[in-house]
């Protein structure tokens, strides 16, 4: 029998409930209790029962960023807020978009309306209030750059907050949201939208890719156009193989130890940061290491890119945290670098 969703009136609570369409990974984990809250002004409400106050609260948008190496002893809180507002037109758009949007569909509607920005970011699988928790980027481009605000429900204070950009402490795949987990609930992003902007094409193939499309004077869908062709070639769809995108983090060390690396390995892809410190290319390392298209069961990394661990069919949570337990094993004692996760893992043990 499926277990029993009972609706609440802007929310809904299933008891232990199955997660696995609810994760990229496809990993087949439950939650004791699901709480799928579609209304973001019932949240305090639902954060006072009792049976959700006193155990752990993990906050879900699509799962497209998440490991769950063991079932989930609390509350999962899924958001399905939705909403787009445009609060002003100008030269500078500001919207306001609801937590449980979806990114990809954020970015292709403000395309649509003209405004430029996020066309590097196209295809990035999650919901918009994800974005901030992680800083999601590619391309050259980074949502932090756009975003003015964040407004999350404060769990410390009880009370609705919101963050401006320099509060947020955005960086690389980080945040503040990241230094104090649990803290808060994303409950809207708000964007600053320009109508034009120097486009980013230096990244990663994306000039060559806007010139073998033909295009000699690109515009933001052109270069988000290009971003599609890009990743769809080079990263597995989660839709085919389960996966959470990237899994490891570009690791940035030393210049001192970025030049030992170099003058080893030639070959490695270093980009110098602009604290001095450099990020190495993991795929790389990941690669180097012999790792690419390996597997354990049903647990590997994937053959297309390096970064992206894989669930071939029936893997357990606790065997692709294995597995990648593995990979950064290898690749520390190889090169002497420590790759860490770039989704969040739950429940590890
Ligand atoms: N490379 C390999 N082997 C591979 C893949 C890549 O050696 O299998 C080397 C190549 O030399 C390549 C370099 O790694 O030039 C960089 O590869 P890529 O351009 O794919 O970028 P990445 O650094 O591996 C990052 C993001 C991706 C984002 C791309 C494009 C992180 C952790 N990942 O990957 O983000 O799409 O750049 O901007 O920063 C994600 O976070 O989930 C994600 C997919």
């Amino acid at each position: 029998m499926p277990p029993e969703k009972t609706d609440m009136g802007g929310y809904a609570l299933t008891e232990n409930a199955p997660l696995a369409a609810r994760n990229t990974l496809r990993v087949n984990a439950r939650a004791h209790l699901l709480a799928e809250l579609r209304d973001a002004a019932k949240l305090p409400e639902l954060l006072d029962f009792p049976a959700v106050r006193n155990a752990p609260l993990l906050v879900l948008g699509e799962g497209s960023n998440l490991l769950l190496a063991s079932d989930f002893d609390g509350t999962v809180l899924a958001m399905e807020t939705r909403g787009v507002q445009v609060e002003q037109d100008g030269d500078v758009a500001r919207i306001a978009v609801a937590a449980g949007e979806r990114w990809d569909d954020f970015v292709r509607w403000s395309l649509g309306q003209g405004y430029a920005g996020l066309e590097n970011l196209i295809l990035i699988p999650g919901t918009v209030g994800a974005a901030p928790i992680q800083n999601i980027g590619a391309y050259g481009t980074e949502a932090a750059e756009f975003i003015e605000s964040v407004e999350a429900w404060d769990t410390r204070e009880r009370r609705v907050a919101r963050l401006d950009r320099a509060a947020c402490a955005f960086g690389y795949r980080d945040s503040l949201f990241k230094h104090e987990p649990g803290r808060y609930i994303v409950t809207a992003v708000r964007f600053a939208l320009p109508r034009s902007r120097e486009l980013r094409l230096d990244y990663a193939g994306i000039r060559e890719e806007v010139a073998r499309m033909g295009v000699d004077k690109p515009a933001p869908y052109h270069v988000a156009e290009a971003v599609v062709r890009l990743r769809t070639r080079k990263l597995p769809d989660p839709a085919v193989i389960g996966n959470a995108g990237s899994f490891f983090k570009n690791p940035v060390v030393d210049a001192a130890q970025a030049a030992a690396l170099r003058q080893q390995h030639p070959e490695l892809p270093v980009w110098p940061q602009a604290d001095g410190r450099s990020k190495l290319s993991a795929a790389w390392l990941i690669e180097a290491a012999g790792l690419k298209g390996q597997r354990e069961g049903d647990a590997g990394i994937s053959n297309r890119h390096a970064l992206v661990l894989v669930n071939h069919g029936q893997a357990s949570g606790a065997e692709l945290w294995a597995f990648a337990q593995q990979v950064i094993a290898t690749v520390a004692a190889r090169f002497g670098v420590r790759l860490e996760p770039e989704p969040v893992v739950v429940g590890a043990r």
